[in-house]
Parts: C-alpha cells; structure tokens; sequence
C-alpha cells in the first residue's frame, strides 16, 4: 500500500506528526518559521485534528469540576488506610491513570484507603484532582516502548518492596485516528500504528502482570484487563489496529486466567461501551444513544465501580470473565 511506512518503523502521516503521541515537529518553511498544520498547539505540542474537540492543557482544572469532592476543602482523595487479611496495606498497580477511566479508577480506590501505584507517559499532575501519595507512587513510563516496560517493573518492584499486589488494573490504552480524525481500518492502518497499538492494548498487560507475577501471587492478587466493545464487532469511530488489540486482549484474559488460577491470582477483563472520556470521537454521542437502550453514554465512575468489585473479596469465585458495561448496546 502506498501509506505504508516508507522507511522502517515511519508511516506515511504529514512529516513531523505522531499520530500516537498525537505531537507534531512541524517542517520548517523557506522564511525559516515553521509551517503548522490547522489543529496543531505550539504551546502545548499537541495535535487535535479540525472537529475534533481541543483537550485540556496540562494544569486545567478539569477533573475538580467533575469531581463530587471540594478540593479547596480537601486537597486529596484519602481515607483510612485498607488492610487484606494477612495485615498488608491494599496496594494497587493501575495504569493510565491521568484521566479518564482511570482517573475514576484511583479515586475509587484511594476513597476506599487502597495505595495506589500508577503509569503513565507524564508526569503526575498534581493540580488535577490528586490522590495522597499519588506523586510519590508515580512511574512515568511509555508502554508501548518495549525497552522501557522491563525498566518500568524494576522500579515498581522496588516501591513494593517484596510485598503483596492486590490488585493489577491494565487500563491504559490507545486508538489512534488518521491525520484528519478519520477511522483507520484493515486496510488503511499503517504498519508503525498496528505495532504500536498491540504493544500499548495487549502486550503491556502481560508484560506487566509475568514482571509482576510474586506480587500478586503474594496478594492473592486480582487483574483486570479493560477492553472494549469494538472487539466484538465492527465500530465507525474505532480503528481496526484498535479493535483487534481489544478482542486479543479478551482472549488473552481467557488464556491468562487459565495459567493464573492456580497460583491464587483472578484475571478477568470489562468491556466498556460508549464512557464519556477523552477517547470518544466527536458525534459519538448523535451516533450512538439511538443504539444505546439506555439512550445516555456510559461514566468513568460507572466502570470504576466494577473494577472494585472485581478487584474486592465479592467477586473471590469469578475469573476468566469478561463483563460489558455499555448500557444495553450489544442487545
Ligand atoms: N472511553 C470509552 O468509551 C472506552 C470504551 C471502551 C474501552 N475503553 C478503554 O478504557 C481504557 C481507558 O480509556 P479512556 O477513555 O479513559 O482513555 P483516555 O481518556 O484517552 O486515557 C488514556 C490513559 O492512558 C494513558 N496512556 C495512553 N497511552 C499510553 C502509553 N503509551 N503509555 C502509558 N500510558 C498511556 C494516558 O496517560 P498519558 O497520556 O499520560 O500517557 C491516559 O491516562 C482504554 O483501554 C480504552 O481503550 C474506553
């Protein structure tokens, strides 16, 4: 195909534009300026496609706004500390944190007095809606940089100190777009996007959870896998690198429950629907309540309150599964 990568490793988007990290090193012009695209913030260094709607910049004030907490009262997310049975503090791995899924992911968790340990590709940003600790506990990691991920579990292996993990939460997760915001599909996708996906959708979760197998055998640890919808069936904003990644990662929870049993360790996988984040495509909403039974879209704190139940006593005979929150779409 003529938009393969026409070196190794680079696909054929606009010179200079990432279409994973979503930055772009803009070319230089004849007058020695650079030339930007339409979309792209020099400040920021982000790249949001026409149409699509601006992120936040870094700092703003977003999750505070949505969060039922007063954080000018009080400054983190906290609560007595939680201990297992055998007296160890409840401590979590939980990647992908920033926002999110994953943001209702720790504020769940740390409401319940759990340690949090996250991963993500910044650094932690303390002026939205923090957690205590959350600073201190977070590992700033690329995963879908192989070299990085084994570096990543040295680090967080150390933090746990020999210790139990309870619990593994792989919510980290990518769908890249073409340069115009534009679903890439079976044909389409370049080469470096289907690595790239794979490497952040599927391999990080089991990279983390072999790295981490003593921790959580040790925990009588609990994983869980956040999948998708789209990899049960064809999704008109979804990409297809996107959508294999998740339906390999529903196989691999099936696979991996299997070989984890035995050492007291549950792996199951949720498959969110339509969850108001930063992922959805713009017109998601138009598109999708007619199809949705429930006619709304889906909220972080929604699934965050099923990844604590699998990850709690309540769920000790449930593994290998994979349960849908998406309001009725798949009836
Ligand atoms: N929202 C939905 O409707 C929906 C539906 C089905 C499934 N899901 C799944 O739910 C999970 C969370 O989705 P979301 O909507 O909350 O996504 P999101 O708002 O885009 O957040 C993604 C998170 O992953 C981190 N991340 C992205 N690339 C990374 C990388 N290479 N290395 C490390 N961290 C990385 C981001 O932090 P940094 O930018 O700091 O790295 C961010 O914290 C994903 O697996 C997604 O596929 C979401």
């Amino acid at each position: 195909m003529n938009d393969e990568p026409k070196a190794p490793g680079r696909p054929a988007y606009p010179p200079g534009y990432d279409p994973v990290t979503h930055t772009y090193t803009p070319p230089i012009g004849p007058d020695g300026k650079p030339i930007y695209p339409e979309g792209y913030d020099p400040v920021t260094h982000r790249y949001t496609p026409p149409g699509r709607p601006v992120p936040a910049a870094a700092g703003e004030a977003v999750d505070p706004a949505k969060c039922p907490v007063d954080h000018s009262q009080h400054p983190y997310h906290t609560a007595e500390p939680s201990y297992a049975a055998d007296g160890s503090r409840r401590t979590m791995l939980v990647t992908g944190a920033s926002r999110g899924i994953g943001h209702s992911i720790v504020r769940k968790f740390a409401d319940q007095g759990w340690r949090i340990i996250t991963i993500s590709r910044h650094a932690f940003e303390r002026t939205r809606c923090p957690w205590e600790a959350g600073p201190e506990d977070h590992v700033q990691c690329d995963l879908a940089d192989r070299e990085q991920v084994p570096l990543a579990i040295v680090d967080i292996k150390n933090r746990i100190g020999g210790g139990p993990l309870h619990a593994l939460v792989n919510n980290a997760g990518i769908s890249p777009k073409g340069p115009a915001g534009e679903r890439l599909n079976s044909i389409t996708t370049p080469m470096y996007t289907w690595m790239q996906v794979f490497h952040v959708n599927m391999l990080a979760p089991i990279l983390l959870a072999r790295g981490l197998f003593d921790e959580l055998k040790r925990g009588h640890g609990s994983i869980v896998n956040i999948t998708s919808v789209v990899g049960h069936r064809v999704h008109p904003f979804a990409g297809t690198a996107y959508a294999t990644s998740k339906a390999a990662l529903t196989s691999l929870t099936r696979e991996m429950a299997a070989d984890f049993a035995p050492h007291g360790i549950r792996v199951n996988a949720i498959a969110p629907g339509e969850i108001i984040t930063d992922i959805l495509s713009p017109g998601t909403e138009e598109k999708f309540l007619p199809l949705i039974p429930m006619r709304r879209l889906g909220r972080p704190e929604e699934v965050a309150e099923l990844v604590h139940f699998l990850c709690s006593e309540a769920s000790s005979y449930i593994t290998g599964e994979e349960i849908n929150i998406n309001g009725g779409q798949l009836l």
